[in-house]
């Protein structure tokens, strides 16, 4: 049976669902990732768990170390990678609490380590990235969202921005006029290194909140906190459902 990495993100600092649970601190040429690896079993699948943020959350998006965590799981020899991506929705059907397998990206962020080919060893190549996420592993997450009964949206482009403080309105309407229907800060560079490394990725976005200037008001935590409960529950239950690629 294969092993899926599960890269966790807020509101997903643990995955307390898993069983047979065995945890591995392990170290990278880029340095420690942000948590040790734990091992387990969920549904059919073997998983390890990678807390993206430290657990508990201490790592803010621009300070991840993103090398590390998706070397660390190249080793441990994952078969892909699933990532769960708390997002502020842009387009209408984005509403807080909705899951979406995005299919493109738009990076915003930067100064991030978000090369193997830093330094020139090993010689640079040009990855293609024309479709960011794994066809196969979008495929297989819509399976589970349907055996799982959950409502998915197929499809959507995932706007990632530096962090970690929201975008103004005018960011967002930016955003919005580049083509976005979320916005995240964890999305890049790791979906960039998973494929320089030749690892299956594919994201669920998590919508936590409106992005800012969809509704009224300020936008607080614990409005993403209470939405982030609701919508990793939902996440927890199609990882149940995940039966691999398709
Ligand atoms: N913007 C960026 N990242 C986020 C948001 C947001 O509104 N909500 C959750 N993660």
């Amino acid at each position: 049976m294969s092993l899926y990495a599960v890269i966790g993100g807020t509101g997903l600092c643990h995955l307390e669902a898993l069983t047979n649970v065995r945890q591995v601190s392990v170290d990278t040429p880029y340095g420690a990732p942000s948590s040790p690896l734990t091992y387990g079993q969920l549904g059919t699948q073997s998983w390890v768990f990678l807390a993206r943020h430290g657990d508990p959350h201490h790592i803010p998006p621009h300070a991840i170390n993103y090398r590390a965590n998706l070397w660390a799981l190249r080793e441990a020899g994952v078969a892909g990678v699933i990532a769960a991506a708390a997002s502020g929705g842009i387009r209408s059907d984005m509403a807080p609490a909705v899951l979406a397998i995005p299919d493109q990206i738009i990076d915003y962020t930067w100064g991030r380590e978000h090369t193997l080919y830093a330094d020139g060893t090993p010689p640079v190549e040009h990855t293609d990235f024309s479709f960011p996420y794994h066809a196969g592993l979008r495929s297989g997450l819509l399976q589970a969202g349907q055996r799982a009964g959950l409502d998915l949206i197929d499809g959507g482009v995932y706007g990632c921005t530096q962090g970690p403080r929201l975008e103004t309105v005018a960011e967002i309407r930016r955003m919005e006029r580049d083509g976005c229907d979320l916005v995240g800060m964890t999305g890049m560079p790791e979906a960039s290194l998973a494929r320089e490394l030749g690892l299956p990725y594919a994201s669920c976005a998590i919508v936590a909140n409106w992005a800012a200037g969809k509704e009224d008001g300020e936008i607080s935590m614990e409005e993403i906190m209470a939405h982030l409960k609701t919508g990793m529950a939902r996440f927890v239950s199609l990882l149940q459902h995940f039966g691999g690629p398709a």
